[in-house]
C-alpha cells in the first residue's frame, strides 16, 4: 500500500533523513521505533506532505504522491494522529471530531464514521458537548485517533500515541490499536515503547539518527542488538 523508496529530508537544506526506505502492505501493522530525535515525525509529516522530500519516492496504492499536497493526501485517505494529540482545546469533542470529517472523501460518510468512533470510545459518548481541552490525556488522545478516523483513514499513522499516558490508558490505546488491525485497517504506529510496540505490530523498522538501522519482523527486530543500541545511542 505504501512504499518509501530512498526518501532523503529535512528542514532548511540539512537533510534529518538519509535514503529511508519501508514499505506497508495493505491490513498491516507496521512499528517505526527509535529514540528521541531519530526522525520518525520527520518521516510522518514527510508522509503527510508537511515536509518536503529532497530526494525519493512515495509510492501509495503505486501513485507516486511525493509531489501532492497535504489536504489531497488526506484525501486520499493517508491521515495522521499528531504526537501531543493537537486537539482543538476551546471546541467540543463533537467539533473536534466533525471537523476530522469535512474533506471531501469523508464528508459523505461523516455519520457512519462518528458511529465507529463512539462504538470505540463511549466515554468521548457521554462527552460529546465538554470542550477538548478540559479532558485528561488520554481522553485528548482518544478524541486524536478518533478525528483521524472520521477523515476516513486508509493508512492511519499514529504518532506516539501512548506518550505521557498512564500505564492504564497505554494499555487501552494498544487495544483500540489491536481492535482496528484487526478491522482492516493499515497502520504505521510510531513509538519509542520498544516491547508494546514488539508485541503489537508485525513488522518494525527502527530508525537510528535518520536512517534506517534494524528492520524486519518483530521477534527479529526484538533480538537484533542493534536495536537496542539505537536506543542507548551507541
Ligand atoms: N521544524 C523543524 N525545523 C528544524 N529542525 C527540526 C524540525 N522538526 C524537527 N527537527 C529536527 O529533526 C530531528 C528529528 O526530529 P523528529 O523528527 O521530531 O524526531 P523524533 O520524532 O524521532 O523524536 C531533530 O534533530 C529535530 O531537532
Ligand atoms: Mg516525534
Amino acid at each position: 500500500m505504501l512504499e518509501v523508496r530512498d526518501v532523503t529530508a529535512g528542514y532548511d537544506g540539512v537533510p534529518v533523513l538519509r535514503n529511508v526506505s519501508l514499505t506497508v502492505g495493505k491490513g498491516e501493522l507496521v512499528g517505526l521505533l527509535g529514540a528521541n530525535n531519530a526522525g520518525k515525525s520527520t518521516l510522518i509529516n514527510v508522509l503527510s506532505g508537511i515536509v518536503p522530500v529532497m530526494s525519493g519516492a512515495i509510492l501509495f496504492e503505486g501513485q507516486d504522491i511525493a509531489a501532492m499536497s497535504a489536504p489531497r493526501r488526506v484525501d486520499a485517505g493517508v491521515v495522521q494522529v499528531p504526537e501531543g494529540r493537537l486537539v482543538f482545546p476551546q471546541m467540543t469533542v463533537r467539533e473536534n471530531l466533525l471537523l476530522g470529517g469535512v474533506n471531501s472523501t469523508a464528508r459523505p460518510n461523516r455519520s457512519r464514521a462518528l458511529e465507529h468512533v463512539l462504538s470505540l470510545f463511549p466515554r468521548l459518548g457521554e462527552r460529546m458537548e465538554q470542550k477538548a481541552g478540559t479532558l485528561s490525556g488520554g481522553e485528548q488522545q482518544m478524541v486524536a485517533l478518533g478525528r483521524g478516523l472520521m477523515a476516513g483513514a486508509r493508512l492511519l499513522m499514529l504518532d506516539e500515541p501512548s506518550l505521557g499516558l498512564s500505564p492504564l490508558f497505554v494499555q487501552f490505546i494498544f487495544g483500540i490499536i489491536d481492535k482496528l488491525h484487526a478491522e482492516g485497517l493499515t497502520i504505521l504506529l510510531v513509538e519509542q515503547n520498544l516491547a508494546l510496540t514488539l508485541k503489537h505490530a508485525d513488522r518494525c523498522y527502527v530508525l537510528e539518527r535518520g536512517v534506517v538501522a534494524v528492520e524486519g519482523r518483530a521477534e527479529v527486530v526484538r533480538d537484533d542488538p542493534r536495536t537496542r543500541a539505537a536506543y542507548l545511542g551507541m
